[in-house]
């Protein structure tokens, strides 16, 4: 059996779908089945299931808000995934931890391999980055698997914004120096699954095929969705938020091909698919 946290949220949704697809028995529960920073709670529930693996999605995501709110995060995104962690010792369950490329220094302009600069500017980053030392520290049998620019069809993220307001307005302000990877969910499930069903622990990066900006993530889902709001490009001085974001999240998919794992399509036919998922095509 499989247990997947965060199954409210875009990516635990998806894992969940694509396990019962594979007819792989599983439970997705969310912060009203537990709260992942009651420690004893955590720990009874995960011994009572003994799960083969946790595919451990929930997190505090609100990367802004955390700047204000950093005891909350630090308490979801650290001791929620130390909780689990400790839990999966005991039960000698796989644990996959996702997390994200805010933990890399965001400098440069080369793809960061999985042992790159580590060096996160948001509280946000941070805890995701302790959540990964602590999951390093207690198990071994783990994946920790960072992700970047994720889209999918539970949730709120930046294709639907673009789609909206690409209705509302003539034109946008989007940021073009952020270059990175968007990664589509539904695409992202089946490799978790496949990793789950695997022996290759370690640390992965993992993202749809090829590099943008912002901006030209933008210009794609305009031009898709048959939207003729234009994308004014911007530079990140120009647009005001309270966490730093890094400039540079490409990240380099070289260990995930190491390993025999299958690469994600390319993100311009994840967009594609996607917008046909929400009806937009
Ligand atoms: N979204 C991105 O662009 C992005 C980029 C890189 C990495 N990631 C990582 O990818 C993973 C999945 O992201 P996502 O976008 O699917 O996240 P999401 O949509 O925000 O879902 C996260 C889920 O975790 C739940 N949760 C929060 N606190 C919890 C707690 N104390 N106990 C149990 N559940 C709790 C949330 O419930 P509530 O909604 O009720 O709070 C929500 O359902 C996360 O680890 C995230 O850090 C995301």
């Amino acid at each position: 059996m499989i247990l997947v946290t965060g199954v409210n949220g875009q990516l635990g949704f998806d894992v969940v779908r694509e396990l019962k697809k594979r007819n792989i028995e599983c439970l997705g529960i969310d912060i009203k089945d537990l709260d992942i920073t009651d420690s004893d709670a955590t720990y009874e529930y995960i011994l009572s299931l003994r799960p083969e693996c946790v595919v451990h999605c929930a997190a505090y995501t609100a990367v802004d808000r955390a700047e204000d709110e950093e005891e909350l995060c630090f308490k979801v995104n650290v001791n929620g995934t130390e909780n689990i962690a400790k839990a999966c010792k005991e039960t000698d369950t796989k644990m996959i931890y996702i997390s994200t490329d805010y933990v890399f220094s965001g400098k440069g302009d080369e793809p960061f391999e999985v042992d790159g600069n580590i060096e996160p500017h948001s509280v946000y980053g941070k805890t995701k980055y302790e959540g990964e030392l602590k999951v390093q520290e207690i198990l071994d049998k783990y994946f920790i698997v960072r992700i970047s620019w994720v889209f999918g069809v539970n949730g709120s993220n930046f294709i639907k914004t673009m789609l909206r307001l690409g209705k509302e307005k003539e034109s946008l302000n989007v940021v073009c120096d952020q270059i990175g990877s968007p990664t589509y969910t539904a695409d992202l499930a089946p490799l978790l699954c496949d990793m789950a069903a695997s022996e290759k622990y370690g640390v992965y990066n993992a993202t749809n095929e090829g590099f943008c900006s912002w901006a030209e993530f933008a210009e794609e889902i305009m031009k898709q969705a048959r939207l003729t709001c234009k994308v004014n490009h911007i530079p990140t001085s120009e647009y005001e938020a309270k966490a730093i974001r890094p400039f540079n999240s490409r990240m380099s998919k070289r260990k995930l091909n190491q390993n025999g794992f299958n690469l994600l399509p390319g993100w311009k036919n994840a967009v594609n698919r996607y917008l046909i998922e929400i009806n937009i095509l």
